[in-house]
């Protein structure tokens, strides 16, 4: 281990994060009611520039009446480039009251983006008197974003998680794409012909790279990565495997574009019963190593190292705190 300590972010179950139009009352209220982890009402790109004003009415008065119970809620300001940014945090922070949890920061470049937006919401917090610190999530989706995205990760102590705006930096980047967050049938590769001259196609992960930039850039300063969009919400087995995925390369959630999400987002980020069996499998191993006072730890004939032991650990506290 390095000398180096990694400050974790406040731990936040954060499987699925659900995106809700801030011009849309009805749907405000819908999400406080929901299973998503995460509520994040936007007032960014799911709103038209002439319903801004109305949009963060709206969500000032949800945040103020609704029961959003355990949820984590956040709010998703405009960018730091337009001319509705700073009203959204002023009057979410002065009007919202202190149910809020999170801002979410779009289009995120450099670290001082994030140094600039820390001294607005230090100062409108300061200023009314909040008692709860207001954390931060951060889009990463544009090139300029991933290619600071270290720096942009440990620019804040309110940092709490970064996100993959796919759709934005597919724009971004140029990128050829057939659809929000799901892979190109181009991005792929064609096998060597077999002994009949067959050949397969093999389809890749466009996103990969990003992806797995992301998930470094967050776990190295102690954030939670999270996955953005997958845009056909009618194709349930497209969102698992995009989930999923993500998953396996140390994301802690996804992003729900429609209330049919949520439960697939909340299925493939929690741990299965199987993988929960062997974490607690590898606990019990290390108890029992511990008592008999052996140094090395085993389970069904093989070397438990350090690093599966912290694993098993964590996925048996998400567990409890999920109650399964
Ligand atoms: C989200 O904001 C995205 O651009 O994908
Ligand atoms: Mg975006």
């Amino acid at each position: 281990m390095s000398f180096t300590q990694i400050d974790q972010a406040p731990p936040r179950v954060n499987r699925s994060e659900l995106a809700v139009p801030g011009s849309n009352p009805r749907m405000l209220e819908k999400a406080a009611g929901s299973d998503a982890d995460v509520v994040f009402y936007d007032l960014e790109d799911a709103v038209a520039p002439n319903e801004k004003d109305q949009a963060r009415a709206n969500v000032v008065a949800a945040l103020n009446d609704l029961d959003f119970g355990e949820k984590t809620v956040s709010v998703r300001v405009n960018g730091l480039d337009t001319p509705h940014m700073y009203r959204d945090v002023i009057d979410v922070i002065e009007q919202g009251g202190e149910r809020l949890d999170l801002i979410m920061f779009p289009k995120i470049g450099t670290a001082a983006d994030v140094y600039a937006v820390d001294m607005l919401v230090t100062q409108v917090e300061t200023a009314v008197g909040r008692q709860k610190r207001l954390g931060f999530e951060l889009i990463i989706e544009s090139a300029l974003g991933l290619a600071n995205a270290d720096a942009i990760a440990g620019a804040s102590p309110r940092n709490e998680s970064l996100h993959f705006g796919v759709a934005d930096y597919a724009a971004s980047i140029k990128a050829s794409t057939t659809q929000i967050g799901g892979p190109n049938p181009l991005y792929a590769v064609l096998t060597d012909p077999d002994e009949a001259g067959a050949r397969e196609v093999h389809w890749g992960d466009m996103w990969h790279y990003a992806m797995s930039r992301i998930v470094v850039a967050a776990r190295s300063n102690g954030l939670r990565p999270v996955d953005g969009p997958f845009g056909d919400f009618s194709d349930d087995d497209g969102y698992r495997y995009q989930a999923n995925r993500g998953k396996v390369l140390g994301f802690e959630g996804k992003w729900a574009i429609h209330p049919k999400q949520i439960p697939l987002a909340n299925e493939v980020f929690s741990p299965s019963e199987q993988e929960l069996a062997k974490a607690r499998a590898i606990l019990v191993a290390m108890e029992n190593a511990k008592a008999a006072g052996e140094g090395a730890v085993a389970l069904d004939g093989k070397l438990i190292d350090l690093a599966s032991i912290r694993q098993a650990e964590a996925m048996v506290a998400v567990a409890e705190k999920l109650g399964i």
